[in-house]
């Protein structure tokens, strides 16, 4: 069988040296690479660089292959496109139709999901134009990645550069596994408060306590909401993947802040996922220097932290639907099923999403499988990438949504159609 057919597309800023490396990334991910690069990403890096890391020729001028309408034949033929990096110029272009070149020609066919890696410089990026552009892009269902921070192209730090090369490869990837475009706007109208990440809790200014999530379900949970519609705000904890432009994101990093975050958002959503996995303990008083190693044992004093998803559930307007999330070592669906539903009652939420936890699954990895409890449902969901498993959640919640909206006679109206 033919490997899915990526069509990386390079525009003219300091980060196109990285874009060869992203051909390797791409290819790790058993994806192949056609290359189209600007004139200006030609000046950045070289043409035999690109074509030979991807095995193809480069495509770079309209005129080429005239005989052969070369734009036409790749945009039909791709499974996705990702520009990286894309220039402040590149998105404006974008945005107004242009066609001058044999990238803007190729957008402008394809029907396939296409992935935008901006970077440049932070004033670029802030300026009320670009982010005027982004928005109209994301609008019209382009997935737009957020710049990451850092060293940008001179001694300047700050938001704009490209984000890492195995995590954008990683996006296509979960892109290309699913038909983005196909997703039914079925959460349009509504807002989505998502938690995602990992708190961590000060034992001085530089330890803490913290865990193993990486925030990869709940930004693919974000993801997801914010394709089918909706109005997603994610509260994050440490996360270790770039949030998508389009999702207002607020940092928690501890129990406290995440606390703090979640319930001041909470009454206003319709939606309310606790996916993020929070300290069940904090240290009451973390030492104000570093603690020196004088001792041979050292105890830490533990307070516990308020559970968040009860404090939610017990504020919650009539109408919403609160999910939470059960990650358990078991390995036992069954076991599961009960902890989730344990966790259901105890905590009085619309629906536990269980999701077993090991090495190769679950917290920190790319893949997730999970079962779906429910006051009268166990739903088992097969061992996936997040994004699908997201999906997934997704379409069982908007399902559950209008069965919970009629029973508490004042529905949650999803846009079914
Ligand atoms: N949760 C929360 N506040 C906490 C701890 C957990 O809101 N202080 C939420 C999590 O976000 C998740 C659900 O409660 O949605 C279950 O979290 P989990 O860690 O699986 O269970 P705990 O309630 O902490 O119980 P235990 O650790 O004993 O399994």
């Amino acid at each position: 069988m033919s490997r899915p057919l990526v069509v990386l597309g390079v525009t003219g800023g300091i980060a196109a040296y990285k874009s060869a490396d992203l051909i390797r990334r791409l290819k790790d991910q058993d994806l192949d690479v056609q290359v189209i690069a600007t004139n200006s990403a030609l000046k950045f890096v070289g043409e035999t660089t690109f074509a030979a890391l991807s095995g193809k020729p480069v495509i770079s001028d309209i005129w080429d292959k005239a005989h052969d309408v070369e734009h036409v034949n790749v945009a039909k033929n791709a499974d996705a496109i990702v520009v990286a990096p894309a220039t402040a110029d590149f998105l404006a272009h974008l945005v107004y139709g242009f066609a001058n070149d044999a990238l803007l020609a190729t957008l402008l066919v394809a029907k396939c999901p296409i992935i935008l890696a901006p970077a440049m410089h932070t004033e670029m990026w802030e300026n009320f134009a670009t982010r005027e552009n982004v928005a109209t892009l994301r609008k019209r269902g382009f997935l737009v990645l957020e710049p990451a921070v850092g060293q940008l192209t001179g001694e300047d730090q700050g938001v704009g550069r490209l984000p890492d090369t195995t995590e954008i490869a990683r996006v296509v990837k979960q892109v290309v596994n699913r038909k983005t475009s196909n997703l039914p706007k079925d959460l349009s109208g509504l807002n989505v408060l998502i938690s995602a990440g990992g708190t961590r809790e000060a034992i001085d200014p530089i330890r803490f306590i913290g865990n193993r999530a990486s925030g990869k379900q709940g930004v693919a949970l974000a993801l997801s909401a914010l394709s089918r519609g909706a109005k997603v705000t994610l509260v994050g904890a440490n996360l270790n993947v770039a949030v998508p432009a389009g999702v207002e994101f607020v940092a928690a990093n501890s129990a406290l802040e995440m606390m703090e975050q979640m319930t001041l958002r909470a009454g206003s959503a319709d939606i309310v996922i606790m996916n993020a996995a929070v300290a069940d303990y904090f240290v009451p008083n973390p030492e104000e220097s570093k603690i020196k190693k004088s001792t041979d044992k050292l105890n830490i004093e533990l307070s516990k932290t308020g559970d968040i998803l009860t404090v939610l559930s017990e504020n919650k307007p009539v109408k919403q639907y609160l999910v939470g999330f059960a990650a358990e070592t078991t390995n036992n669906n069954e076991e599961l099923v009960g902890l989730s539903k344990t966790k259901l009652e105890k905590k009085k939420a619309d629906l536990i999403v269980g999701n077993k936890v090991s090495a190769s699954v679950g917290i920190s990895s790319d893949e997730n499988e999970a079962v779906l409890v429910t006051s009268n449902q166990a739903i088992s969901l097969p061992k996936t990438d997040k994004l699908a498993l997201a999906d997934a959640i997704w379409d069982f919640i908007v399902k559950d949504l209008a069965k919970v909206g009629q029973e508490r006679k004042s529905p949650v109206e999803p846009d079914l159609a």
